[in-house]
């Protein structure tokens, strides 16, 4: 089974190619899902199957062809289904500072719901075996980092801070709840946390392993967007997920000739070169500006033959190198971290209770350290073509 993610900032093709992807491993035979983690979604548009303009038929996966599924995860139905005491929770804290109704219930929609909804599916579809690819047309990049970096955030919440919380809650609530401007969250909140977390458990291995998830980042010949598409590899990197393919989409073809666009085929010829050489071993692949929407299975198929090779399989491990490990070499203790582009000063580097943590400008990434690294604490690090080697010795 793999797991597919499509990447890449607002509006460079993440959806159309997600799609076509997704149209050309379904003509190979394989039971292909292509899921919409972007809460606005435009997948079914891409597909143009007629839906109505909320996309209510989405929600479950929908039939586009032999093989082939859609799914847009639709937050409200998700809320009632797997948030409820998490939201009426919530809901009941906005309403004692005056805000009421449906607008609380709207703001009780936290950020990264969406991401742990589509996340809960995924577990379950593997779990059923029902597809033998799932690719995920993420949001703009800073919320698919957050879809990314959920699991391990909630791990470390549930290890660290919820049986501390809950039992306290415990001891308190009664004495609390007479004194405090708000409720305190009741026991049954954290009951549903737990489910949730059962829900989600093992979706972090899979989306560490490369033999399992690929990110595919989505990028134009610009360089505004190059510079979030190379801080997308750094942040994916960093949170251990491989990339393992650049797709520069709307590339000008040669035979524009129009002297307005002179100037754009110079840029995009240079900007593509230094794509080559920083992505390198990776060689990004171009997608032409094709002359209308890319809109409708006929289109999307037509776009997929530009994207692949005739009979290429999109699915097909071709890395596996994790973006950390850890090594010992002549006695000497070593994490070898994956880091493509970062300026050695941007990296942050401590050491909390058995875990390494490396901040790369705001994002910040948890490593859970083997037994025999637990009691060490970097001592150096240095940058090495493209792999930070941080060197941990014990605490004096
Ligand atoms: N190579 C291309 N040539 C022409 N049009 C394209 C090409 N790729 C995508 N488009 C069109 O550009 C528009 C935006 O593409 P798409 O929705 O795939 O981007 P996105 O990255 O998913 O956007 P968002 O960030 O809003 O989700 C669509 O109308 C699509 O049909
Ligand atoms: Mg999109």
């Amino acid at each position: 089974m793999r797991i597919l993610l499509f990447c890449g900032k607002g509006g460079v093709g993440k959806t159309s190619l997600a799609a076509a992807t997704g149209v050309r491993l379904a003509e190979l035979g394989k039971r292909t899902l292509v899921m919409s983690v972007d809460p606005a979604h435009s997948l079914a548009d891409s597909f143009d199957i007629g839906a109505g303009l909320f996309h209510g038929q989405t929600a479950d996966p929908y039939r586009i062809s032999e093989n082939l599924d859609i799914q847009e995860v639709n937050i409200q139905r998700e809320i009632k289904k797997h948030w409820t005491e998490i939201s009426t929770y919530i809901t009941s804290i906005l309403r004692t500072t005056g805000i009421s109704g449906v607008e609380a219930e709207e703001l009780a929609i936290l950020p990264g719901m969406e991401e742990l909804s589509a996340m809960m599916y995924v577990n379950q579809y593997r779990r059923e075996g029902r597809y033998d690819v799932m690719i995920l047309d993420c949001a703009p990049t800073a919320e698919s980092l957050r879809f990314v970096s959920m699991p391990t955030t909630l791990d470390w919440y549930m290890k660290h801070v919820f049986p501390f919380q809950r039992t306290v809650m415990k001891a308190v609530r009664p004495l609390a709840n007479r004194i405090s401007p708000v409720e305190l969250p009741p026991d049954t909140y954290f009951g549903n946390m737990l489910d949730l977390f059962k829900k989600l458990e093992g979706i972090d291995v899979l989306l560490e392993d490369p033999r399992i998830t690929s990110v595919r980042l989505v990028t134009n010949a610009e360089r505004m967007v190059l510079r979030e598409t190379q801080r997308a590899y750094v942040y994916f990197s960093l949170h251990g997920l491989t990339v393992d393919g650049i797709l520069v989409n709307r590339v000008l073809p040669e035979q524009i000739s129009d002297p307005f666009f002179q100037e754009w085929r110079v840029s995009q010829q240079q900007i593509l070169q230094e794509m080559d050489a920083y992505f390198a071993p990776l060689q990004p692949r171009r997608v032409p500006l094709f002359t209308h929407e890319v809109s409708g299975l006929e289109r999307l198929r037509e776009l997929s033959k530009v994207l692949y090779a005739e009979g290429e399989d999109p699915s097909l491990v071709t890395r596996t190198e994790r973006p950390y490990r850890f090594e010992k070499i002549d006695g000497r203790y070593e994490v070898h971290l994956t880091m493509p582009f970062a300026a050695k000063g941007e990296i942050g580097l401590f050491k909390k209770a058995d875990e390494l943590v490396v901040e790369v400008g705001t994002l910040r990434r948890h490593i859970g350290l083997p037994t025999s690294m637990a009691a060490l604490s970097p001592a150096r690090a240095r940058l090495t073509d493209r792999t930070l080697i941080i060197e941990m010795k014990e605490t004096p």
